[in-house]
């Protein structure tokens, strides 16, 4: 794609897992390592974007011209996005939010007592619905982790949630999606799915902010 096809943009992407706490030393998680979101940010600049990664717990190095927030929970992510989305054109959700939150956090280690224990969750707010919800809204592209009917699924979200466009990532398998090298999409807008096959997400993520250039450039014509 061309190098500065998105100069003078500035784009925010979530990645990573988030961190629901139970105690101080426990929670629940999901198994996304970040890749892919540091993959897409690392292609964004190299398009001539500024980028802001609003990044879940993960081992991995961000881009060094990235801007970086670093967050544990869904709701340290919702609350860090919402600050910094005012002047953004485009933002793209590929963390793996957890959708309930445990209602109480011990502050002390939990004990071990009775044989069995209940954990009573709430449902976390959509960071991305949020935001496709705002009135001007960026350009919003999501994403759909799916195990079964993917296209089905991501089309619903992306009428849903008011996206300009969706990436249905097919999980489940071991070859693509959370925590591997490679991943595979179908890249939905309202009128088109452009598959985009297995290869490497640094690649992958190339191709896929060129597409995102392009649909952000027809919106805006
Ligand atoms: O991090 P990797 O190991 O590289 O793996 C990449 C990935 C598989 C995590 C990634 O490609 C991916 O598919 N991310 C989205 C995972 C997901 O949780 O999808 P979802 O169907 O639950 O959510 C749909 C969309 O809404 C996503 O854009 C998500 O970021 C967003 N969302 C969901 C819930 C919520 N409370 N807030 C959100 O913003």
């Amino acid at each position: 794609f061309k190098t500065e096809s998105l100069s003078g943009t500035q784009i925010m992407i979530t990645a990573g897992p988030t961190w629901e706490a139970l105690d101080p030393v426990r929670g629940i998680t999901n198994h996304s390592s970040g890749m892919m979101g540091y993959a897409l940010a690392q292609a964004a600049i190299e398009a001539g974007a500024q980028v802001t990664l609003v990044s879940g717990p993960t081992a991995l190095t961000p881009p060094e011209r990235a801007k970086v927030v670093n967050v544990v929970s869904a709701l340290d992510m919702h609350a860090a996005v919402m600050q910094d989305i005012q002047d953004k054109h485009i933002f793209i959700g590929v963390a793996a939010v957890a959708d309930y939150r445990p209602v109480d956090q011990q502050g002390q280690k939990i004990k071990k007592s009775q044989d069995e224990m209940t954990i009573t969750m709430v449902k976390n707010p959509d960071i991305l619905a949020d935001v496709a919800a705002r009135n001007p809204a960026p350009f919003c592209v999501g994403f759909a982790a799916e195990t079964n009917d993917v296209e089905a699924y991501a089309r619903g979200k992306l009428e849903r949630k008011k996206l300009d466009l969706i990436a249905a990532n097919h999980v489940g398998g071991e070859q693509t999606g959370f925590g591997v090298p490679d991943n595979a999409i179908t890249l939905i807008s309202a009128e088109a799915a452009t598959p985009l096959p297995k290869q490497n997400k640094y690649a992958l993520a190339r191709q896929l902010i060129a597409e995102i250039a392009k649909h952000y450039q027809t919106k805006n014509a």
